[in-house]
């Protein structure tokens, strides 16, 4: 099954909305203002499959730079200036000290920590004056202003529009828009998990959950990785939403007269698309460039360097394997592609030292002139790391919690040398990838080290059997597979508005 062409909607406009916007503008070291295609596999699955349509992507002006190309813009709205991103773009401005209460410190902080059950880092914010003022004066105003955004959009058009919204940092949007327009189509996607009632319950105060629920229900479609997700969801409204109705058999909430389907439609990823760039000339660039860094074994990561992707647990786990087999020395080389992130907030920028600092002790501990265990690349380049990808004898994808994790599914894609997949049980891509992988629970150092040493060990058919069922498995459910489903779900729902 092939990955590629065109998806369409029965809708004639289309509205996407999401926080990180599908084009990013910095500044050069001139002062001059460029732009670049956004990052993220949500850009490349929208754009590549709905162009057909006439559509609008509203988005946070996140960065100065994307202020300042603001300024040349009518009413914020700005042609894309990206040729195959087909898009209007509406970008909302919002005062920092809004941006930072609703982007840092209630999105990356409470939310995605609560979500990814790290109660721990979610809870220095917890002291209730503080999370009513940045839940009042962050969330939930720039949730509005994405709302309004949304909503004169679908009112400056005399047509069927669906509107498609991303992830936790707009729980609240579907609701406002719903009141304006009762019956506008419209579908929301959560990438991360969904915790239990119960943990949403010990986490946030009652009010503020009930928010995000019955925000949530203003969309007709809502999506989540795993059925797991879908249905904590079902049963957190049971629990938080006296006046709503849930059926879990035909996976739906009725609330005042509104029905919303909750669903589950695994991401994955386009693995033409990834070729396509490891077999482009700056894939070829780069492969070269990692190609002197290859040792007899060599393990790889590729994170965001944020705690829930268990890095520092990860080299701990391999200084492990080193401990105990000596014949590794010299002969195994860790390659860690690690993608800063969200480093306005202190808790990630900690978590990127303790990082750095891991790395260090151990390259003190056993490198030597002609050794370095560990190599690292700090960066956000994409192309290298997908190129590095291609040569994995192990990759490590060892995340606390994780929504679904694409590394993985990029490295099935891209890996040409029967590399093996050592999985986090607790990622949503276990789910697809449990029998092309060695399983771990991410908190056992040494039943990682194991499961490394295990892996760099395979007999080679052993090797070839997994690598080809990895393979196989995002060939079939990949971003198309993703989209379909989910488009299919939605022309369904618009045919039985007609
Ligand atoms: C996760 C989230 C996305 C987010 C991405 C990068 O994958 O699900 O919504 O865009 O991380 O995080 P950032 O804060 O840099 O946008």
């Amino acid at each position: 099954q092939t990955d590629n062409g065109q998806l369409s909607i029965d809708a004639d406009r289309l509205i996407i909305a999401t926080n990180r916007g599908p084009v990013e503008y910095f500044k050069t070291k001139e002062g001059q203002v460029k732009s670049r295609r956004g990052s993220g596999g949500v850009v490349t699955a929208l754009t590549s499959t709905v162009s057909k349509v006439n559509s609008t992507w509203v988005a946070l002006a996140m960065t100065d730079a994307d202020r300042e190309a603001l300024k040349a813009a009518q009413d914020g709205i700005m042609p894309s200036p990206i040729k195959d991103i087909d898009v209007r773009l509406r970008y909302v401005t919002v005062p920092k000290t809004m941006y930072r209460k609703h982007y840092d410190m209630v999105s990356n902080r409470v939310l995605w920590f609560t979500q990814h059950y790290l109660l721990e880092q979610a809870a220095d914010i917890i002291p209730f004056k503080q999370l009513q003022d940045i839940w009042n004066n962050g969330y939930y105003r720039v949730n509005k202003a994405i709302a309004d955004a949304v909503n004169a959009e679908i009112a400056s058009q005399d047509s069927k529009a669906l509107v498609m919204l991303h992830d936790y940092h707009l729980y609240l949007v579907s609701g406002m828009i719903r009141e304006q327009h009762p019956s506008v189509a419209m579908q929301q996607f959560i990438h991360i998990p969904w915790p239990e009632h119960r943990y949403w319950a010990s986490s946030l105060p009652t009010d503020i959950t009930g928010d995000i629920f019955r925000g949530l229900l203003g969309n007709d479609i809502l999506g989540f990785q795993t059925r797991g997700d879908a249905h904590n969801f079902l049963d957190g409204v049971r629990a938080f939403i006296e006046d709503a109705e849930v059926s879990f058999d035909e996976r739906h909430v009725t609330f005042h007269g509104h029905q919303t389907h909750v669903r589950d439609y695994p991401i994955s990823i386009s693995v033409s698309d990834e070729l396509r760039l490891v077999n482009s000339n700056a894939g070829k660039r780069a492969a070269e460039n990692i190609k002197p860094l290859l040792n007899k074994y060599n393990l790889m990561r590729v994170d965001r360097i944020e705690p829930t992707k268990n890095i520092v647990q990860g080299f701990l786990a391999y200084e492990t394997l080193l401990e105990q087999h000596p014949e590794l020395h010299g002969q195994t080389t860790f390659l860690a592609f690690l993608i800063p992130s969200r480093q306005s907030l202190p808790l990630y920028r900690e978590y990127h030292d303790e990082t750095m600092k891991a790395i260090e002790q151990i390259n003190q501990k056993y490198g030597n002139k002609d050794w370095e265990p560990i190599h690292t690349f700090v960066q956000n380049d994409r192309t290298t790391a997908l190129a590095a990808l291609q040569f994995y004898d192990v990759l490590l994808v060892n995340s606390l919690i994780d929504g679904m994790n694409l590394v993985a599914k990029e490295g099935a894609a891209v890996n040409r040398n029967d590399g093996v997949l050592v999985l986090s049980r607790s990622s949503g891509a276990f789910q697809q990838l449990e029998n092309a992988s060695i399983a771990i629970s991410p908190a056992g150092r040494n039943e990682t080290a194991e499961a490394l040493y295990k892996a760099l060990t395979l007999p080679k058919e052993e090797r070839h059997e997994l690598a080809e069922r990895a393979h196989h498995e995002v060939e079939t459910d990949n971003l198309r597979t993703w989209m379909t489903q989910q488009i299919n779900d939605i022309n369904d729902l618009l045919k039985s508005r007609d």
